[in-house]
């Protein structure tokens, strides 16, 4: 018998907030992928969104240095002096924006940067706007600290961003927030330059922040003369309005989400604020993880990162392709990031059953649409091209059989 005796009457519980988060049914797809591969089934995982890649050698070695040097204290709150100077020269290389390195606070991924820019923004009872799909975890940070995410169906299947008039229809003195992401999780899908400039526009119209999640920057596929290497004219939201917040990481392009390094750039007026928040919500992002993003912009770096994202256009490109052949239809332009987001309306009426039956029948797991919002959701799937492309081919094979 234990020694320690439960006081009677007392049930550990959870706040009450915690009963508005949704749980990812993406990790549900894996859990129960893992089962069926523990008992000798082949899976094709076309649904968790990691790349595949191993981060970059001369990263890796980065990272080793620093922890033989002995860099394994805290940094300042707001990240390595060296890597914020190095990420506004980013911006000043390949955007052409000038970012003064104390609106640069490195976080602990993306994930941090949202989570600080949320406690920075929002005050309970405030409402942001986001598109309907979109990163499932935006809206939970946004309840999280009281607030209420409206999503927004698009306006077409295909739109990859609301339009004004759609935004201007929901807007009420609640409205605190627009978030947007370009390239967008689940739908690869690019927000094109005059669109992010007349959103922007509207949102400092309105007194509205708007947040853009640039995560899959870098990872496009649309126009080769816009990459990374052509340099000098990468768009950011910066651009338009350079109170705009970024959110960015070196999780995806850069291929290290398991360092867990990312950032976030502030208007000049909530620098100091934000600063103080980031002392207490993380007190810094990894020390050596830092050191080794240092180099992550490094010409002989980006050589390897853009072979990997010719590697993910030409997974993009079969997938694509495949997925159409065999009837579903991909009403969202896969420009960026690593997703197809597509619509099984030819198959089913409920995404996570369709899910199930893909995963159970046939070895290929892949993401529901009700992951990401509630608009249409039930005819979609995600497909993660983060795989080699033989197992994409096994995967459309798969599919063929199933579904032709
Ligand atoms: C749009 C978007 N934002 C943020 C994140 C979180 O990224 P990080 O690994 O940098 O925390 C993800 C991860 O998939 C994402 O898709």
């Amino acid at each position: 018998m234990s020694v320690i005796k439960r006081m009677s009457g007392f049930q550990p519980t959870a706040a009450d907030r915690t009963r508005l988060i949704n749980p990812f049914r993406v990790m549900d797809v894996l859990e129960r992928a893992r089962q069926l591969e523990s008992t000798g089934v082949d899976i094709v995982h076309l649904e968790v969104g990691e790349p595949d890649f191993a981060t970059a050698p001369q990263i890796v070695a980065a990272g080793m240095r620093a922890l033989q040097q002995g860099h394994t204290a805290y940094t300042p709150a707001a990240g390595l002096p060296a890597l914020r100077e190095r990420i506004a020269r980013f911006y000043a290389d390949h955007h052409g924006v000038s970012v003064d390195p104390s609106r640069i606070l490195v976080t602990p991924g993306a994930s941090g940067a949202l989570v600080l820019a949320s406690n920075l923004l929002l005050n309970a009872g405030d409402t942001v706007l986001m598109p309907d799909p979109s990163y499932p975890c935006n809206r939970n940070y946004v309840h999280l600290v009281g607030g209420k995410a409206v999503l927004i169906p698009p306006a077409f299947p295909g739109r990859p961003a609301p339009t004004v008039a759609q935004l201007e229809s929901v807007y009420d003195s609640s409205v605190k927030g627009l978030w947007l992401a370009s390239p967008a999780n689940p739908t690869g899908a690019v927000i094109h330059d005059s669109d992010v400039q007349a959103l922007s526009a509207w949102a400092s119209g309105r007194g509205v922040h708007m947040l853009m999640d640039e995560i899959y920057q870098g990872l496009d596929y649309a126009d080769t003369a816009s990459s990374w290497r052509a340099m000098g004219n990468l768009p950011t939201a910066l651009g338009y309005n350079p109170d705009n917040l970024i959110v960015n990481s070196f999780s995806k392009y850069f291929g290290m989400t398991g360092w867990r390094v990312g950032w976030l750039v502030v208007p000049q007026a909530l620098a100091a604020t934000a600063n103080i928040l980031a002392q207490n919500l993380f007190i810094a992002a990894p020390t050596p993880a830092q050191h080794a993003a240092l180099r992550a912009f490094d010409e002989d770096v980006v050589e390897v990162l853009e072979q990997r994202r010719a590697a993910f256009q030409q997974r993009r490109d079969f997938l694509c392709d495949a997925l159409r052949s065999v009837g579903f239809s991909l009403p969202w332009q896969a420009e960026g990031a690593f997703y197809c987001y597509a619509g099984i309306e030819r198959f089913a009426d409920d995404s996570e059953a369709f899910c199930r039956m893909l995963l159970e029948d046939h070895g290929v797991a892949v993401t529901p649409g009700t992951d990401f919002g509630d608009h249409d959701a039930n005819h979609y799937v995600r497909f993660a091209f983060t795989g080699a492309l033989p197992r994409l081919q096994q995967a459309a094979e798969r599919l063929q059989r199933a579904l032709a």
